[in-house]
Order: C-alpha cells, then structure tokens, then sequence
C-alpha cells in the first residue's frame, strides 16, 4: 500500500515518510472522470486497492482520499487550522450563499461561528417542538385521502417539502404563505442548479445563458423575500422567537457588534440550503430501511407505542424513545446524507506516515468510512443496536462523522435530529410505510446522498391509527 518516496518538486521528503499510492491515471484529466460518474463506487474502489489513504490526480491537483478514523480526526479536529475549505466547489456555493457559515473561513467564520451559536443551543431549538410536529400532522392531513385509495406517495418528496416548509418557518416564521410558496419554489429550482453551476460553473453567472438566467431570477426572488423580511423585522423591535431574530440579537461580547444585514442574508441563504436537503434525506433513507426491515420497524412501532399511548409526540418524549433515535443514528451511518467532505491543506502535513504536500485537496466520504471492517462488523447490514450507548462509547469517534467533526461540525445537529426524531415519531404512529414492489432504489450523489429514482410508497394505517 505503500511506495519508496520519491522527489517531487515544492516537496522536501522527510525521512521515514511515505507517499501514499493510488491509481496512475494517463488521461488528462487524472481521476476528476472516474469521481465525477460515480464517486461512492470510485472511492469504495480506491479504498479496497489501496488502503486508507490514496492519491489521486484532479487535472493539476493533488487530491488524497482520507478514509481511516485517526487520519479524519487529524484533518477535522487535532490539526484542523492547517486545513481550509477554500475548495473550487465550495467557491462555487459562494455565488448562491455568500459568506455564510459553511463557505466562510479563518477569522471571519469564527467570529460567526460564535455569534450564531447560541441559536442553536438545545433548550432553545426544543421551542420548534410543536412547529415541527403541526407541520407534519398538517402533511399527514393530506395524506389521507392517498391512503384511502391506496395510492403510492413519492416520500422523497413528500420529505423534501415537509423539511423545506420547517426550516422557512424555523427562520422566519413566515405565516404569509404566498411568498412561502414563492420562496419555496425559487428554492427548490435552485437546490436542482446549484449542484449543476457548482459542477461546472462555466459560463460564469454573470453571463445571461438560459441556466444562468434562471438561477439568477431564484435567486432575486429569494434575497427579495429575505431582504424584505430583515428590513421589516429591523424596524419592529420585537422577538418573534425564531432564528433570525435570534440572528438579528447576536451581539459580539467583546465590541457589542451586530451582523450587517448583508451578512444576515448570506446565513439565512445558508440556513436555508443546509437546513432542509440533509435532513430529509435522512428522513426519506429511514421510510425505506424500515420497509425493508419489518422486525426493525415492528420493534420501532412497540416503542412508540408504549411510550406515546397515541398522544402526539413532543419533545420532552423524545429521550424515552431510544430505539427510533437509534434507528435514525443508524440509517445516518449506512446512508450519509453529507457523503462526502471537502478541505485544502494549507501546508505540507504527514497523514498516518505519508507525506501530504501544501495545497493538497483532501476528500474524506463518510459513506465508506462508516462501512469500515475494522470498526462495523457485517458494515452492510442495518442493525441499529450498533448505537447502544455501550457500543458507541466503544468506537474511536471518526469511524461515524456524519455531521463532520472539530470546530466545523454541522451547528444544526441536534436541530436535525430533534426533528427527524418528531417526524419519525408522528408519521409512524398512523401509517407503515411500503415501497411499492419492484422499484428500483439506489443512491445518488449529489449535494447530498438521496434515492434516485425517488421513493413511491403506499400507506397502511396503523392499528392505533385505525381505532381513533
Ligand atoms: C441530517 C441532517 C444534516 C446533516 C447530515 C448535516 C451534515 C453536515 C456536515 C457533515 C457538516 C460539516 C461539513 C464540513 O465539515 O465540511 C455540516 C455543516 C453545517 N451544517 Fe449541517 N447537516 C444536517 C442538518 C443541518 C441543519 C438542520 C442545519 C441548520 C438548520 C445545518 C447547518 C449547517 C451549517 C451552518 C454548517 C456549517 C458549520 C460551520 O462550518 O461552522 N445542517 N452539516
């Protein structure tokens, strides 16, 4: 796995340290063909020829695939300052977010790190409790009619909107639901040409093509709304208890400082693209593992059961029902919504004995290091018991990252799986979910890790259901 280290220029060879193999791509464009077709296989595949760490070649880039747990630690945690996310993709994002929390670096993220911060603490994201579990009766009101007729519904969808609407009404509590419906939609024709523009973000956006115009037309309609929203809420003084106006009270301790409305804008954008992607996805992996686990799913409905007895869930539930939380915990392992994470390394840095030169691009992919042999016995298999507290006490901590790790861990966390947990909880006490037979369901790498061909699903109500 290893190779004898060889003189390259701008790298001064250490002794005892290694340079790290991996395939010797001819083509002009080194691996960046081989990713970009499908990058979960191409990873599983450099991982199995070459171990832990592997080289690759992105036309003039050095690339290195980082998949062991004590290798991720050092990147994320241990010796996170020597690794930036000043990466092409990344700045590509920045036309559509700005300078918010997940594309800024350096001094100017921690400074909004800390603002942000307290937003997100867990007391205060318990008050989107009922928000959360409304909005999803609300969908399940609908729902009705569709199980009645035994007509499947695209859960991928159903899961996308749900969260969507969450998330809009978490940050701005927008009750006019016209321009929910205007914002909803700019968002979701952009969420579909980020990933193209972010891809390949040529022609420039300042270029009028018809993909350009579109994106620039989302985004207007957007930071309209948004821009609006702040100026009106500059102008209230008053808290509505959501997160911009917790977002508009940050205050520096040291200066006293507030955001700039610019800045406001740039992390609600974010907020608003890293808040609902991710967390439906886990939500929409979950319906299907469940479907094609019935003694998983059976156990899951005991809980909710005896835990419930057909109240509708809340928060303070939530730590009585362990089972659901593990099954979320575990699907989050076989399907990571962020499947894949992204640093440039600031200066040369030796990796488990390799010799990392400056500049390297540094990919770590969850999706493979969750199925590691050396930490998950049998890593294919769905058992969710892997996340008794017991068992994961006894895992080093990177062999599971799926909200990433160190200072830049997601800061919506426990936000995701708070809401997750109440949506699993209210949905599963009236239906049991199937998947309609014969249809194909593989995952797909874009933004975030979702089915591909969606997820048609029919629904059974459950007996509670049944008796009310
Ligand atoms: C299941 C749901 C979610 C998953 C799997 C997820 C995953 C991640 C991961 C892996 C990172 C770190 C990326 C890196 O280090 O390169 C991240 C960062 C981030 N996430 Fe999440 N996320 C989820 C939900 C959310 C939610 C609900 C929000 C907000 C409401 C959110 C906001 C953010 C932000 C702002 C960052 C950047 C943090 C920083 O760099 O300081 N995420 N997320």
């Amino acid at each position: 796995m290893s190779e004898p280290i060889t003189t390259t220029p701008g790298i001064v060879p250490v002794p005892g340290v290694k340079r790290s193999s991996g395939p010797r791509s001819l083509l002009p464009l080194g691996s960046a063909y081989a990713f970009g077709r499908d990058p979960i296989r191409f990873a599983l595949d450099m991982w199995h020829r070459y171990g832990d760490i592997v080289r690759i070649r992105f036309l003039f880039w050095h690339g290195y695939l980082v998949f062991h747990p004590d290798q991720i630690k050092h990147i994320l945690q241990d010796n996170h300052r020597n690794y930036t996310k000043d990466i092409f993709t990344l700045n590509a994002f920045k036309a559509f977010v700005g300078n918010g929390l997940v594309t800024n670096d350096g001094d100017s993220w921690l400074h909004q790190r800390r603002l942000m911060q307290p937003a997100f603490h867990r007391k205060r994201l318990a008050a989107f409790g009922t928000l959360i579990t409304g909005t999803t009766v609300e969908m399940l009101e609908r729902w009705q009619g569709f199980a009645e007729q035994g007509q499947p519904l695209d859960i991928a969808v159903e899961m996308m909107r749900l969260t969507l609407r969450i998330v809009g009404q978490s940050l701005f509590t927008i009750d006019l639901s016209n321009e929910t419906e205007t914002v909803g939609r700019a968002v979701t024709t952009l969420s579909k040409l980020v990933l193209d523009y972010m891809s390949a973000p040529f022609p420039p956006l300042w270029i009028p093509t018809p993909r350009n115009r579109h994106i620039m037309s989302a985004l207007r309609t957007i930071d309209t709304v948004v821009q609006d929203i702040i100026t009106a809420r500059r102008q209230q003084h008053t808290e509505s208890g959501d997160l911009l106006s917790l977002l508009l009270s940050a205050r520096d301790e040291e200066t006293g400082a507030g955001m700039s409305d610019k800045q406001v804008r740039d992390e609600v954008m974010t907020l608003l693209f890293a808040g609902h992607e991710t967390t439906s996805n886990l939500l929409a992996w979950t319906w299907y593992v469940l479907a094609q686990h019935p003694e998983v799913e059976q156990r899951l409905h005991a809980e909710l059961d005896a835990v419930l007895a057909g109240q509708r869930p809340s928060v303070e539930h939530l730590t009585n029902l362990p089972y659901s939380r593990m099954v979320l915990e575990e699907t989050l392992r076989l399907y990571p919504p962020a499947w894949s994470l992204a640093r440039k390394a600031r200066a040369g840095d030796c990796l488990g004995g390799y010799a990392i030169p400056a500049k390297s691009v540094i990919l770590m992919i969850p999706y493979v290091t969750h199925r590691h042999p050396a930490f998950w016995e049998e890593p294919e298999r769905f058992d969710p018991e892997r996340f008794t507290p017991e068992r994961a006490a006894a895992r080093p901590r990177y062999a599971y990252f799926p909200f990433g790790g160190g200072p830049r861990q997601c800061i919506g966390n426990n936000f995701a799986l708070m809401e997750a947990h109440l949506i699993l909880a209210t949905v599963a006490q009236r239906y049991h979910l199937h998947l309609v037979p014969g249809h194909a369901v593989e995952p797909e790498t874009l933004l975030t890790l979702r089915p591909r061909y969606g997820l048609p699903m029919t629904l059974k109500p459950t007996e509670q259901h049944q008796l009310r």
